[in-house]
């Protein structure tokens, strides 16, 4: 296999996510694959859009994030609103993982993919039902991350009706700013999240009075897609400082999660992921020293994101006014992250031909949705396609099935994991049919 990256001229030099998505020489051109199998097999076979991720790209990114905490207690819940096909959070289960859980919905897929992996569930968010609550006592979860008073109220009830104990960290919210989209920066004392990191110390005193919690951590989150360890490193310092004043108190503080947030290089790595998820453990780890804490981290993006392409074909060329678009069949509903946070994602023509490279143009990629806001790239440079030809929008294995809609009536994309050779539809394409049988 030829590196991309070495050649000159005239091929994209980004196009390769390894180990997951390679291109090969296929003669003359380059073919884009997923482990061993060629994408435009897949589409054929499938047809499109269709979202492909690797098996061993999610296996060995899990591997590395484990790898780079080695020399700490720690426990890594992947966080399965990224991309919470049961099919994936099994492989997760299989390797030891744990989940980060935000909704009933959520636990219930857990233990679906693996009923032993409740013990080692977190489960966040600010708006947790009595219902969902109920759920989660009952499956014996590990932590439930408390995010404001009343829901400490309500956990201490529910347990108390069950005649249970809940292990309880309150999520504090670090008033840390992190460079990130304004939707997806949580760590402000403006956001909804957490209790703020000064009021706390009241609200742990609470917790420690009632008979049906026990309180057991500290947890903060400060958002996604923050490409620098130093917010990380700052907010956890806040926590250790917390940690040490509750411990004077008398708390026993076993856990600290410090939540999921690390971004991924949607455009120029910077840096190979190893060095980068070392780097990043640095940040965690180091304000924690002798505080003899087991971790939880609840990555989302950092696993699957670059594991997972969405695959599609181009319906039509069309030019207004010297605009050249390529109308594409997958849209935003498919994959909303560009219409919804200016998101960039690499476009790569799925059979690169060598002759024809060095034809370039700039072009918008657009989905067939009736929205302006239905593009996955605006103005972008790329190898001339053709008319029925594939494109793959590259590291879109998170936030992106995981967000879909049936917007425009429709049908969610199917879902194909590979594995070496081996391709298995973990979901199958919807029909159009379903989409409208419960309003019948
Ligand atoms: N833990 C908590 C409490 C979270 O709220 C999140 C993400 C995570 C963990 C996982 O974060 P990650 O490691 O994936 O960054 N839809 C947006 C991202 C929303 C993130 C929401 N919370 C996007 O497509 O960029």
């Amino acid at each position: 296999m030829m590196r991309r990256n070495e050649l000159a001229g005239p091929f994209q030099v980004n196009s390769q996510r390894p180990p997951g998505f390679v291109l090969r020489e296929r003669g003359q051109d380059f073919v884009l694959h997923c482990e061993d199998i060629p994408l435009p097999k897949l589409a054929e076979r499938y047809g499109t859009p269709l979202y492909v991720y690797s098996a061993t790209a999610i296996r060995e990114r899990l591997a590395t994030f484990n790898h780079a905490f080695r020399r700490v207690r720690h426990t890594i819940c992947y966080s399965v609103k990224a991309n919470s096909n049961i099919n994936i959070l099994r492989l997760l289960a299989r390797q030891g993982c744990g989940f980060d859980v935000v909704s009933g919905g959520e636990l219930e897929r857990v233990l679906v993919a693996g009923r032993s992996a409740a013990s080692k569930v977190v489960f966040s968010g600010v708006g947790k039902s009595r219902d969902e609550i109920t759920a989660a006592l009952k499956a014996r979860i590990l932590l439930f991350n408390v995010e404001s008073e009343s829901e400490l109220r309500v956990l201490a009830e529910c347990a108390k009706r069950l005649r249970m104990v809940a292990r309880v960290a309150l999520r504090v919210n670090p008033d840390v700013a992190a460079d990130t989209h304004p939707y997806i920066s949580t760590g402000l004392r403006k956001h909804k999240f957490g209790v703020p990191i000064n009021s706390a110390r009241t609200l742990y005193a609470e917790a420690a009075g009632s008979r049906s919690l026990k309180v057991a951590g500290v947890s903060v989150h400060i958002g996604s897609q923050i490409t620098d360890a130093a917010p990380f490193a700052e907010a956890i310092a806040r926590v250790a400082d917390l940690i040490r004043e509750l411990r004077s108190n008398g708390h026993k503080i076993d856990y600290v999660d410090v939540g999921g947030g690390l971004g991924i290089d949607y455009q120029e790595p910077r840096l190979k992921f190893p060095d980068y998820v070392a780097k990043y453990a640095q940040a965690v780890t180091k304000p924690l020293r002798g505080l003899k804490v087991h971790l939880l981290l609840e990555p989302g993006r950092s696993i699957v994101g670059p594991a997972g392409t969405l695959l599609t074909s181009v319906l039509y060329r069309k030019e207004n006014d010297g605009k050249h678009f390529l109308v594409v069949d997958a849209a935003m509903n498919d994959l909303i992250r560009p219409a919804l946070y200016g998101a960039y994602h690499e476009i790569v023509p799925v059979v690169q031909f060598g002759d024809l490279a060095a034809k370039k143009e700039t072009v918008d990629v657009v989905g067939p949705v009736c929205e302006s806001g239905d593009f996955f790239a605006r103005d972008r440079e790329l190898s001339r396609v053709e008319e029925g030809d594939l494109l793959a929008i590259l590291d879109a294995g998170a936030y992106g099935m995981a967000l879909a809609s049936n917007y425009n009536t429709r049908p969610r994309p199917a879902e194909i994991l590979i594995r070496g050779k081996s391709a298995k539809v973990i979901r199958r394409r919807e029909k159009v049919r379903e989409l409208y049988s419960a309003e019948l």
